[in-house]
């Protein structure tokens, strides 16, 4: 079913879909493939979200969920299977086994290609999504007939009328604050460090990821393929990008990666990408608020330390689907647990990041760097710290 124009710029649709990233898109899917028609809208081109590069870690819950849904072609042929990380700190380099720990394991396949694969079983299913949009509001939310507003890039101004719609505009769009404030409450936490990540045409100095624990500061390395690797290096808040030449920057990371010990070299390449991110972690609850339901980044921010952002995002519009599916079907169980359901989740990831934050990124504290190197060497030494790492990494299964 197509979305049909009533009047001149009015759109009538079953839910309407705020944000094409990743939580978006997913619903998008998951909805037709629940016979629900949905209409999504998004501030940016096409090409703009598709090229952000962001997450580049899949669970196995959503990889499971992928596949499920006609979404896992390129990502089985062009992704890699991990079946765990090193976690390392100056003279000793463990691997944590995920698939021996808890039978899960992990996917290298950025956020980038999940974005093409999504945008083009889309178009191929005759999605109708509206980029390049202007002055986005959430109306009506306590009435069964919501509405968004929006001014199209010709300057038409457009309603989309729905039975529900779903905020996945990540941290900075609109939906979070439709919430009113009597009965939104959101907690927060900032931390004193920033990731400097690069992204590098030079194939991979190792065959699974590699968290680093060093004086210096946390570093890590991760991959986008055979032949392009990805780097983070811990520097301190509002760190000026060009403080940070391509010298620079692989000088520590050869140092807090370990170049040279034990015969593991760093190799080099030409960087192509580099960008400072800020960490936090934020969640605003509830995630529902009448005929609105947030998603992903609109709802909740993790620092990307246990690669979780992603993952959450997918996790959240899972549940979604089908409470939205029931919901205009005339059932609101689903809906009606939604955001507590999600919030089990949310939580979960938020401790988990927080923790692989905290255990990893050096704060100057010499008693703090004990306290760290302590917590690596139980986790590298006792199955049950191992296991613990692992069923938060390799991810819970949806519904948790
Ligand atoms: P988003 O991807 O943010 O999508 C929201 C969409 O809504 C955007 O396309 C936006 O343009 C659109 N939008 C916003 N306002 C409006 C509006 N008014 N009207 C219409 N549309 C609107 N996670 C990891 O796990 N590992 C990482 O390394 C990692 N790196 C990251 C780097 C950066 C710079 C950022 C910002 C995030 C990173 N994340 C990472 C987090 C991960 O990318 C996000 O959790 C994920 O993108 C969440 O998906 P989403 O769809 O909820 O939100
Ligand atoms: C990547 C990002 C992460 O935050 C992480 O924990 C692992 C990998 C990445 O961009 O490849």
């Amino acid at each position: 079913m197509t979305a049909t124009l009533t009047t001149m710029d009015e759109v009538r649709t079953q839910v309407a879909i705020i944000g094409a990233g990743p939580a978006g898109m997913v619903l998008s899917h998951l909805l037709a493939a629940e016979g629900i028609e949905s209409v999504v809208v998004e501030t940016r081109t096409e090409a703009y979200v598709a090229s952000r590069i962001r997450a580049g870690i899949l669970e196995q819950s959503t990889v499971d969920l992928l596949r499920a849904n006609g979404l896992g072609g390129r990502l089985d042929a062009e992704g890699h299977q991990h079946r765990g990380i090193y976690l390392q700190w100056p003279g000793e380099r463990h691997h944590l086994d995920f698939v021996d720990l808890t039978g899960r394991s992990v996917w290298v396949y950025g956020q980038t290609e999940v974005q093409k694969d999504l945008v083009a079983a889309r178009h191929a299913a005759g999605q109708q999504v509206f980029y390049e949009v202007a002055d986005t509001a959430l109306h009506d939310l306590s009435s069964d007939r919501p509405s968004v507003t929006f001014t199209s890039p010709s300057g038409s101004s457009v309603r989309v009328v729905a039975d529900a719609i779903a905020g996945c505009d990540g941290s900075f769009g609109p939906s979070r604050g439709a919430v009113p404030e009597s009965v939104r409450q959101s907690w927060e936490r900032l931390y004193p460090y920033s990731w400097l990540g690069i992204l590098a045409n030079v194939a991979p100095s190792t065959d699974e990821l590699i968290y680093a624990w060093h004086p210096d500061g946390f570093a890590l390395h991760s991959m986008r393929s055979d032949t392009v690797s990805r780097f983070y290096v811990q520097v301190p808040n509002d760190t000026p990008i060009g403080e940070w030449s391509d010298d620079r920057v692989w000088e520590a990371l050869a140092i807090r990666l370990g170049h040279g010990q034990d015969g593991w070299s760093l190799e080099t390449g030409p960087v192509t990408s580099r960008a400072v991110l800020p960490m936090r972690s934020f969640v605003a609850s509830p995630m529902r608020h009448g005929r609105l339901f947030l998603a992903g980044d609109a709802a909740h921010i993790v620092p990307p330390t246990g690669a979780k952002g992603l993952n959450l995002a997918v996790a959240d519009v899972a549940l979604l689907a089908p409470a939205l599916a029931g919901l205009v079907r005339g059932s609101s169980a689903l809906a009606d647990a939604y955001s507590d359901t999600a919030l089990r989740r949310v939580w979960r990831c938020t401790h988990f990041s927080w923790w692989m934050t905290s255990m990893l990124h050096t704060s100057g504290d010499p008693f703090d760097a004990e306290l760290q190197l302590s917590q690596l060497r139980w986790v590298c030494s006792s199955d049950a710290g191992a296991t613990g790492l692992a069923e938060n990494y390799a991810g819970l299964p949806i519904g948790f």
